[in-house]
């Protein structure tokens, strides 16, 4: 059984994970917006993974007998000043991440929650690789600077992103 604290903390991290991946669905209607295929497409895989991400916990939740109680979605941003700014906002809002994990991780621990903790290891994993990926992305951008040469073979480098691994594979 979940302690009532650890309940709470896993249905909000579900609602920061469904967030996120209405985040990332934003930064895909604006890369479609500015022509960038690439870009709209390595957002969609992300959305993707983020709504999986959201529904681990779910199903996990529910396999402890919990009660999932689903929150309101925050509207997310829907301009940025450049595709790097929109990158540069994912990667903060990984950073962000990484710390609700860390802290869910942290609770686990006190509430003697094993099962839980070993989930959110998991979670922990996929961040840095999660903040390892967005922070490439934002360095060549920033190499790229103002060259639409250099922006129009980046684009075309993301557009190859695969689709993220079913659920019960991730
Ligand atoms: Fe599910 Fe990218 O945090």
């Amino acid at each position: 059984m979940l302690s009532p604290k650890l309940l709470d903390a896993l249905n909000k991290q579900i609602n920061e994970e469904y967030y996120s991946s209405y985040l990332y669905r934003s930064m895909v209607a604006y890369m479609e917006d500015k022509n960038l295929d690439g870009c709209a497409h390595w957002m969609r895989m992300q959305a993707d993974e983020e709504h999986m991400h959201a529904l681990k916990i779910f199903d996990y939740v529910l396999e402890r007998g919990g009660r999932v109680e689903l929150q309101a979605v925050a509207t997310p941003d829907r301009d940025w000043d450049s595709p790097l700014k929109a990158f540069e906002a994912a990667l903060a809002h990984e950073k962000f991440m990484t710390e609700n994990i860390t802290k869910l991780a942290d609770l686990a621990l006190e509430e003697r929650d094993h099962a839980t903790n070993n989930v959110m290891q998991w979670y922990v994993s996929e961040q840095v690789e999660e903040e390892a990926n967005v922070d490439d992305i934002v360095n060549k951008l920033r190499m790229v600077g103002d060259s639409g040469p250099g922006m129009f073979m980046m684009d075309r480098e993301l557009k190859s992103r695969p689709a993220p691994a079913p659920i019960a594979e991730a």
